[in-house]
């Protein structure tokens, strides 16, 4: 078993798919193991995507993740990561395959829907920006 992590990104809270993720989420076999609904606050989402701080898009990125109420969750599957991204598609929903989350909840490249890490390492340290040991079951 490994671990992933996950971020419901507050466009698709706003708009009421949060249900509908969960479901997806867990009919795709992962179990959630630790999992807290919050808002970020402008520093919180600074660090968080500080990797992209270069990035053009960064400012606006800090702006939208602390627009709105997240779920953030930690996630177990056997090879979590790469199924779970393959789960929500490409990061541009335009791109992203049919039935993936991002095709199906998704408007735009900043305002995608979900977060999903991109390697074992960065899901535990993503995973521990959020949720202490005692949190993670
Ligand atoms: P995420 O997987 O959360 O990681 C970084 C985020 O930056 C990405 O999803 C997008 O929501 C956002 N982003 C905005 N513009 C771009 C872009 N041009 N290329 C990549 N990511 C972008």
């Amino acid at each position: 078993m490994n671990r992933t992590f996950t971020m419901i990104k507050p466009d698709a809270v706003k708009n009421g798919y949060t249900g509908a993720i969960l479901n997806d989420i867990i009919e795709d076999g992962f179990k959630i193991v630790a999992m807290k609904y919050i808002r970020l606050t402008k520093e919180n989402a600074g660090a968080f995507y500080a990797v992209h701080k270069e990035r053009p898009f960064y400012n606006d990125l800090v702006d939208f993740m602390s627009s709105g109420p997240i779920v953030a969750a930690i996630l177990e599957k056997e090879n979590a990561v790469e199924d779970y991204r393959k789960l929500i598609g490409a990061t541009n929903p335009q791109e992203a395959a049919q039935g993936t989350i991002r095709q199906k909840y998704a408007k735009s490249i900043e305002a995608n829907a979900v977060h999903g890490a991109d390697s074992d390492e960065n899901a535990k340290i993503e995973g521990n920006f959020f949720f202490s040991q005692l949190e993670q079951f």
